[in-house]
């Protein structure tokens, strides 16, 4: 038998020819918080270089965007006042529903999906309708105004519905309400294997939605969990997702992989808010070489599996590939 005992070196053009994995700008969705006003372009402290913006900034931030070869994006509202059931949300002249019109009209080339949750919304904070006598989420009644919802998405005009709840039923009444409405190929990215984590930190200072009591345990996946996860994606499976997603990416990889191995579809990392922070703080300080390990990062997600990255590098990382 021939021993091979020594490995060609191979040269910088054919390394690239047999590259396994690559990142490019179509591989990600670039997340947007909005909020009423107008000329409002906040930046969040604990995200440098992330904003609140009202719709007319939006509308220009996605002139930037597609001068990056950046077209699609995914938009969270910030409502004026929240209540107990997230009324901004289900009402047509709410914001998210204004900002997706607005957006659609201005700029229709942009795919415009939408986060479907009620934590931005709830005066609670929570990611649904709280049972008052014992402090928890009421999974079936969230369920039901979470079809409501969807619709409202979907007249405003969005390309793809992001459930983030983490409710148990959520894709198949979503499937139903969407269907129902005559969006039948209105496609839904599930939020499928969603850790109960603390890395969406900075997130909840941004979308102003840090729960009042308690935590999202309840609803949200343990991290010690492996087969839980994959389980919880391959139910969003069955009950008609088009994508599934697994949230955060970094310190999951091994799931994403094991998901991927496990399913036809296509699958999305969310690369949050707190894995954004601590790339960003190191590479301030000089503790790393930013652009260098931030497309490193990149690349894992999609060796591991990942066919979508939502990140807040998005626009980062175009920019780079452009270079
Ligand atoms: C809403 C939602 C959250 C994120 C996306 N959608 C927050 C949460 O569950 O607390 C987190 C995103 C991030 O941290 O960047 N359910
Ligand atoms: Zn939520």
């Amino acid at each position: 038998m021939f021993q091979r005992f020594r490995r060609t070196r191979l040269n910088s053009h054919l390394r690239a020819l047999v590259r396994e994995t690559n990142v490019s700008v179509n591989d990600f969705i670039y997340p947007l918080f909005v909020r009423t006003g107008e000329g409002i372009k906040t930046e969040v402290a604990s995200m440098p270089g992330v904003f609140q913006m009202s719709i007319d900034e939006v509308l220009k931030e996605c002139d930037e965007l597609k001068k990056l070869g950046l077209y699609s994006i995914i938009l969270f509202g910030i409502p004026d006042v929240k209540d107990s059931i997230g009324s901004d949300s289900l009402c047509e002249h709410g914001i998210i529903a204004k900002a997706i019109r607005a957006v659609k009209e201005k700029h229709p080339d942009m795919f415009v999906v939408t986060d479907l949750c009620f934590c931005e919304y709830t005066d609670h904070g929570h990611c649904g309708i709280i049972d008052e006598e014992n402090e928890t989420v009421n999974n079936d009644a969230t369920l039901e105004i979470s079809g409501q919802q969807a619709v409202i998405h979907a007249k405003a005009g969005a390309d793809m519905i992001a459930p983030s709840g983490m409710m148990d039923g959520i894709i198949e009444t979503l499937r139903d309400a969407l269907d129902a409405a005559g969006y039948e190929n209105l496609p839904i990215m599930s939020y499928s294997t969603k850790f109960a984590s603390g890395y969406y930190g900075p997130f909840r200072d941004v979308a102003e939605s840090v729960p009042s009591f308690g935590d999202r345990a309840t609803y949200q996946m343990d991290p010690a969990n492996r087969k839980e996860a994959i389980n919880e994606s391959i139910s969003d499976e069955l009950q008609g997702a088009d994508i599934l997603m697994v949230k955060p990416a970094l310190a999951y990889l091994d799931i994403v992989r094991e998901i991927k191995d496990n399913t036809s579809l296509p699958m999305a990392v969310y690369n949050v808010s707190g894995e954004y922070a601590m790339l960003k703080m190191a590479g301030a300080q000089d503790l790393i070489d930013y652009d260098r390990v931030l497309m490193e990062t990149m690349m894992s997600f999609k060796r591991a599996g990942a066919d979508i990255i939502i990140s807040y590098h998005a626009k980062e990382v175009a920019q780079m590939l452009q270079k």
